[in-house]
């Protein structure tokens, strides 16, 4: 089937790609001419495991094709798959470019064509869909085509997987009178084993929304058992793992720690609960599920400053920076805000993350945050090392090199991804999130060494120096 998909960012790139993988001819329609260029060259504008071969692949075997000509890019399309940006960067949603994107290919779809939108959108702007689809179709003399949603449930740093082995496919229905527009997306997903659900389009954009919704609030709920763990002496992980294995809970998503960051839950939850205030709705759990998120940061840097007894002047290294591991995307990562608030209470903080991209990004949108290209340059001198994210990498450190590195012994695990034997094996003193008890029996006496002179001389730095 020949297939458009318009906006080639983390959805769009992931669905055009894996269309394609499913034997679709793909035809990506992108603004932006760097990012063109760069797809061209092979060149991914973002990292995403197992997608820079999967668009090299079919790019090279002419099965996906880019172009920034709307005219060309629907040429002959039976399906236009939409999937632009929608948030407005305020934890909010913008519908502009969704606007302009549909004014640009509305009217060069063919009359056969089936419209569909994969970008997650407010449930106002779906309702507002038939008329602004037919008004500007009608302008440019052209007839109804059917529009339907499709959500996507991609999880970055997994998307490619997920895009081809997903748990479901949904459709909502916003305007299909002749069932057209749903044969046409369940053909796209003919290749793709899953269950597909057909649904309204209101009950499709709340499925989207209600899954994030849902994850967000088993990731507060694991914070808050995890400090009911600390109170009671109780280990979170043994906790959890006896919980989880309820097949009506399930283990996924119960590790505490900083919290959920990312482009999707956060801004999900928290546009959520506004919208809803706005109409007078009041929804407390959601609320308190933004309230917990919030608090793991400050908790996390609380326990820095408490083990460091006061964090003037003192170094932190923070390990990770991007949002989860797998990814470079900074965007609402809990390593900015922890970066701000050890900035704000007068810590110096070096930051270290795989990605070079995510290090770039970090040292932009926080004032006095340094980043290195290795770990070990990071710990270097620190008075305490925070872990952000859970890099397979950080958990094979050499800890007792980096013992030998440190200043000060002391490690805050804020994704609980450590071993605290080993670390206290080193002579460092461990904290994490709900292991209080298994802290306590190792726990150690932390001293500090006087600093080795010019820590990060000759080592590649990025950013401003910290304000004194
Ligand atoms: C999320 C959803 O998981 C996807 O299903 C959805 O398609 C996507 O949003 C979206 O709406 O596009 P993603 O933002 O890629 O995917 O990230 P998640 O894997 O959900 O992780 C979100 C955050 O929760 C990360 O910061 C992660 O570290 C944190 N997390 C996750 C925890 O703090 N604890 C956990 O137990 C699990």
């Amino acid at each position: 089937m020949r297939v458009t998909v318009v906006g080639l960012g983390y959805v769009g790139l992931v669905t055009a790609a894996g269309l394609a993988e499913a034997g679709h001819e793909v035809v990506g329609l992108e603004a932006d001419p760097a990012r063109i260029s760069a797809l061209g060259a092979g060149r991914m504008p973002f990292h995403e495991p197992g997608l820079g071969q999967l668009v090299e692949r079919h790019v090279a075997s002419g099965q996906f094709l880019i172009t920034d000509a709307p005219d060309k890019a629907s040429l002959g399309a039976q399906a236009v798959v939409v999937a632009v940006g929608t948030h407005d960067g305020n934890d909010g949603w913008q519908t502009a470019t969704m606007r302009a994107a549909l004014g640009q290919i509305l009217p060069h779809i063919p009359d056969d064509g089936v419209l569909v939108i994969r970008s997650t959108v407010p449930v106002d702007f779906v309702r507002e869909l038939p008329e602004l689809v037919r008004s500007l179709r009608v302008r440019h003399g052209r007839g109804p085509i059917p529009i339907l949603t499709n959500p996507e449930f991609t999880r970055e740093g997994t998307a490619v997987a997920d895009f081809l082995a997903p748990s479901r496919v949904v459709i909502g229905i916003v305007d299909d009178p002749s069932g057209r527009g749903e044969r046409v997306v369940r053909r796209l997903y003919a290749g793709i084993p899953a269950p597909i659900l057909v649904m309204t389009a209101a009950d499709a954009a709340l499925a989207k929304i209600g899954s994030n919704l849902f994850l967000a609030t088993k990731i507060s709920f694991a914070n808050e058992l995890a400090l009911l763990c600390e109170t009671h002496g109780a280990s979170v992980e043994q906790v959890v793992s006896a919980i989880g294995l309820d097949p009506r809970i399930g283990s996924a998503f119960l590790r505490p720690g900083v919290g959920f960051g990312g482009s999707c839950l956060p801004h999900q939850v928290t546009s959520v609960v506004r919208e809803a205030e706005a109409v007078g709705l009041g929804l407390p759990l959601l609320e308190a599920v933004d309230t917990v998120n919030d608090r793991q940061r400050v908790l996390f840097v609380d326990r820095i400053e408490e083990r460091l007894d006061g964090l003037d002047g003192a170094r932190v290294a923070l390990l990770g920076l991007s949002f989860k591991p797998g990814t470079d995307d900074v965007r609402a990562a809990p390593a900015l805000e922890i970066a701000r608030l050890l900035i704000e209470r007068g810590a110096e903080v070096v930051g270290y993350d795989p990605m070079e991209r995510a290090r770039q990004q970090a040292v932009e949108a926080v004032p006095g945050l340094r980043t290195v290209d290795d770990a070990y340059r990071a710990v270097t001198d620190a008075d305490a090392i925070g872990l952000v994210t859970e890099w397979p990498e950080f958990g094979d450190l050499d800890w007792s090199r980096v013992a030998t590195l440190v200043r000060r012994a002391v490690v805050v695990d804020g994704r609980n991804a450590l071993q605290p034997e080993v670390l206290a094996a080193e002579g460092f003193h461990y904290t994490g999130f709900g292991r209080l008890a298994v802290e306590r029996s190792l726990a150690t006496i932390v001293e500090p060494r006087p600093a080795a002179a010019g820590p990060l001389d000759g080592h590649a730095v990025t950013g401003a120096p910290a304000p004194a």
